[in-house]
């Protein structure tokens, strides 16, 4: 049976061709919406064990497995094993036989929580740095299920799971200044002889100058996703310890090494951010004429905590945004600027806001922080 088989019986054909990897504590999943990791010691024997085997198994059997359920919907909706599976599948070999497990090829891996920022969205697990700035504040640490980020990474475990590599985007933490970051490119550059692509999902604002050399030196174009939630004043407030200017500078520095270096940005859209998506496009555009930098496209998500909702924000402060947003739209030449105010106001009208909560984590962040939304969101009365 070819894994095309597989896919036309409205299967999935990731469990042959990705992972998603969590190094830090240590776990590998088929794909993002997968429920559950697999815990590993060695992560290929993971990825050749008992639970990934009965996951191919499922498909092969036209079953969908059990921990798929997130993909059981209904026919015009979005899922990871009609839109990833099949494109890495054409891109790779449709006629792959399901006999043949190989390594991924494509692969998305979650670093430490090792990061010089305390961005607001962020949590414990993902950061160093907040779980410091959180300190002080009960409400804030009894926020989070999660209480810790995870520091150290066993580079060993990840022998051999890279040698049919083609594409690998890290992510954090803060990936650009992760300890085991360059160990890890070194291993997959050492055992794919195919790699092609590496991406960093990064603040942009710190990096490591022995990976970037690094980077420099390997023939694989490098794509720098870099995140940025709102216009200067917003981002900062958001971001907080980020500065604006650095990541115009480093951006600048990066481009100047080599036309390898490719760069996209990521925007998280929050209650902090939604109402300023005009004047983010625009601080965008900015950056793009001043760099002479063609930003490929700009990817939104959205963050689901409630305490940070768009739909949290109160009503009032919602049908000012939702008017302004309204009257912004078709004024961008950046791809994706209508689309991004679109779902804005999408998740602005979603049921699933609680303004009290919203507005008490605004005031207990801004406590430990030491800043006032107040200077940067007059709009904000209450
Ligand atoms: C956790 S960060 C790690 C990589 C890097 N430090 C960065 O900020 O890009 C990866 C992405 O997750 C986003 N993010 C952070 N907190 C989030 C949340 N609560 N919900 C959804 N996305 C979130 C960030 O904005 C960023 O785009
Ligand atoms: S830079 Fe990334 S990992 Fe660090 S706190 Fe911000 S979102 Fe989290």
């Amino acid at each position: 049976m070819k894994l095309i088989q597989i896919v036309n019986n409205n299967g999935c054909s990731l469990p042959w061709l990705h992972a998603e990897v969590n190094v830090s504590p240590k776990h590998i999943l088929p794909c993002c919406k997968y429920e559950n990791g697999i815990k590993y010691d060695r992560i290929i024997d993971a990825w050749n064990g008992n639970e990934m085997t009965s996951v191919r198994n499922d498909f092969v059997n036209g079953k969908l497995p059990a921990k798929c359920w997130k993909c059981d919907v209904a026919e015009h909706e979005f899922s990871y094993m009609k839109w990833k599976g099949q494109s890495l599948m054409y891109e790779v070999n449709q006629y792959q036989d399901v006999d043949v497990v190989k390594a991924p090829v494509s692969i998305n891996m979650i670093l430490s929580g090792v990061c010089n920022l305390a961005c607001r969205m962020c949590k414990p697990t993902s950061s160093s740095k907040f779980v410091e700035v959180i300190k002080p504040s009960a409400f804030l640490k009894n926020l989070y299920n999660d209480k810790v980020y995870a520091p150290n990474i066993d580079v060993e475990s990840l022998r051999g799971f890279f040698v049919n590599a083609k594409s690998i985007t890290f992510s954090g933490g803060e990936p650009l200044v992760d300890d085991s970051i360059f160990d890890i490119i070194q291993l997959a550059n050492t055992e794919s002889a195919n790699l092609r692509t590496i991406s960093f999902s990064t603040n942009m604002t710190a990096f490591r100058k022995d990976v970037i050399d690094y980077l420099k030196s390997l023939n694989v174009i490098v794509n720098f996703n870099v995140s940025i939630d709102g216009p200067k004043l917003i981002h900062e407030y958001i971001r907080v310890g980020c500065n604006w200017n650095t990541i115009v500078d480093n951006i600048r520095y990066l481009k100047s090494l080599s036309s390898k270096f490719h760069f996209g940005i990521n925007t998280t859209q929050s209650a902090l951010n939604v109402g300023y998506i005009p004047e983010f496009l625009q601080d965008i555009e900015k950056i793009s004429t001043e760099l002479d930098l063609k930003i490929e496209r700009i990817k939104p998500s959205s963050i689901l905590e409630t305490h940070m909702h768009p739909a949290s924000l109160p009503q009032h402060i919602k049908d000012v945004y939702i008017k302004k947003l309204s009257q912004a739209k078709g004024k961008s030449t950046l791809t994706n600027a209508d689309w991004l105010i679109d779902t804005s106001i999408e998740l602005m009208k979603k049921p699933a806001g609680n303004t009290e909560l919203f507005i008490k984590f605004l005031n207990e962040f801004d406590l430990v922080a030491k800043t006032d939304y107040k200077t940067v969101y007059p709009e904000f009365d209450f």
